[in-house]
C-alpha cells in the first residue's frame, strides 16, 4: 500500500491537507469529532483510487484534489452513521464516536462532513460528477437501509446480499474511479474506470465480511463478530448455512435472527470448517479479475500498473 501510494504522494499529501481544511467549523463539537475520525488516519483507499484514476486518465490537477477529498468526506460521513446503525465500539483501532460521545452528536457531525462534500463539489462545478456522486450517495444510504431491513433475517438471499455490498460500497469506489475521468481530458475511460471500481469495490467489501470473522483487531482497527451482532447474513454465513451440518445451520440461523454474537467461537469455528471463508474469497478473487479485465483499454503508466496492484492488494489485505 505504501509504494502504491509513492505514486501519487505529493498529491496525496495535498489531498489530506485539503481534508484537515475543509473540517473546518465554528462548533467545537463538529471539530472534536471530525478530527478525532480523520486523525485516526484510515487507509484513504477511495482518495488514492481517485488520483490513480485522474494519473491513468493523463494527470491529476486540483479540481481531482478536491474531489479525492470529496469521496473521503463522504465515506467518513458514512461510517460515522455506519456505527451508530452496527452500534460498533471500535473503529481505526479507537474507541467509535458513538462510543465516546452517542449517536446524537456522530448522526449530526456525519451530516455536516457529508453536506460539506456536496459545499465543496459546487465548487468543482462539474454537472456530471455532482450527478455521479448525488445519485452515489442515496444509493449508500439505500444500501444501509436494505441491509437494516435484512438484519435478523436468515433466509440466505444472495441476491439481496450481492445488491447490498454493491449500493452501501462499491458505488463509492465506482465513483472515485469514474469521478476522476469526468474531470481529466480523457472523459471516454469514464465507463471502464467505473467498471473497475465497481469490481474493486465488491472484492473489498467480500473480504471485509471475512475480516469480519477472523481479521486481528489489533489490524483492521475493528472488533470481529459485528455482522453477527447485528445479525448480517453476509455471504460467509450464507454459504455455511448451506454447506454446514444441520446442526451448524441452525446455529448460525438462531445466530442471526437473535442478532447476537453469543456464539461468536462457534459460528468462526464453523465458518473455516465449511470453508465459507475460503469460498467467500475465491468470490472477491472473481471480481478482482473482473476489476483487472476493466483496465484493459487504459494505456500502460505507473498509475495503471498501480491500480492493476491496488486490485490484487485487495484480496491480501488484512487491515
Ligand atoms: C470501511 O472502509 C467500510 C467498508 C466499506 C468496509 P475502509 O476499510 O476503507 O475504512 P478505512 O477508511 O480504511 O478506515
Ligand atoms: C460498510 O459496511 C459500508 C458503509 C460504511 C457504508 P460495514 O458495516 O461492513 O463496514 P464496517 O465493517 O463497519 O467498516
Ligand atoms: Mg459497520
Ligand atoms: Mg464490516
Amino acid at each position: 500500500m505504501q509504494q502504491i501510494r509513492e505514486v501519487v504522494a505529493s498529491e496525496f499529501d495535498a489531498v489530506n491537507t485539503l481534508i484537515i481544511e475543509q473540517l473546518h467549523s465554528d462548533v467545537d463539537l463538529v471539530e472534536n469529532i471530525g478530527h478525532y475520525i480523520v486523525d485516526a488516519g484510515g487507509k484513504r483507499l477511495r482518495p488514492l483510487l481517485a488520483l490513480l484514476s485522474a494519473g491513468a486518465c493523463g494527470g491529476i490537477n486540483d479540481k481531482h484534489i478536491q474531489l479525492a477529498a470529496v469521496i473521503e468526506f463522504i465515506h467518513t460521513a458514512t461510517l460515522l452513521h455506519d456505527d451508530v446503525v452496527d452500534v460498533s465500539a471500535l473503529r481505526r483501532g479507537r474507541p467509535t464516536a458513538n462510543d465516546k460521545w452517542g449517536s446524537a452528536p456522530s448522526v449530526l457531525v456525519g451530516d455536516f462532513i457529508y453536506s460539506r462534500a456536496f459545499q465543496m463539489l459546487v465548487s468543482i462545478g462539474d454537472m456530471g460528477v455532482m450527478g455521479l456522486l448525488s445519485d452515489t450517495t442515496n444509493t449508500i444510504a439505500e444500501g444501509e437501509v436494505l441491509q437494516l431491513v435484512r438484519a435478523g433475517n436468515a433466509d440466505g438471499d444472495r441476491e439481496q446480499y450481492f445488491s447490498v455490498i454493491q449500493n452501501k460500497t462499491a458505488v463509492l469506489f465506482a465513483a472515485a474511479c469514474c469521478g476522476a475521468a469526468l474531470l481529466s481530458d480523457q472523459r471516454n475511460y469514464a465507463d471502464t474506470l467505473y467498471e473497475y471500481g465497481m469490481n474493486l469495490g465488491m472484492a473489498f467489501q467480500l473480504i471485509d465480511d471475512v475480516l469480519d470473522y477472523e481479521g486481528n483487531p489489533e489490524e483492521t482497527g475493528k472488533n470481529i463478530g459485528d455482522d453477527l451482532n447485528e445479525g448480517k447474513a453476509t455471504l460467509p454465513l450464507i454459504y455455511a448455512m448451506e454447506n454446514g451440518s444441520q446442526s451448524e445451520s441452525d446455529l448460525i440461523r438462531q445466530a442471526i435472527t437473535e442478532k447476537s454474537a453469543a456464539n461468536l467461537n462457534q459460528v468462526v469455528e464453523i465458518v473455516r470448517s465449511t470453508g465459507a471463508l475460503d469460498y467467500t474469497r475465491n468470490v472477491a478473487r472473481e471480481y478482482s479479475g473482473d476489476a483487472l479485465t476493466a483496465l484493459v483499454p487504459l494505456k500502460a503508466s505507473k498509475y495503471h500498473q498501480a491500480l492493476l496492484d491496488l486490485s490484487k492488494l485487495a484480496l491480501s489485505r488484512s487491515k
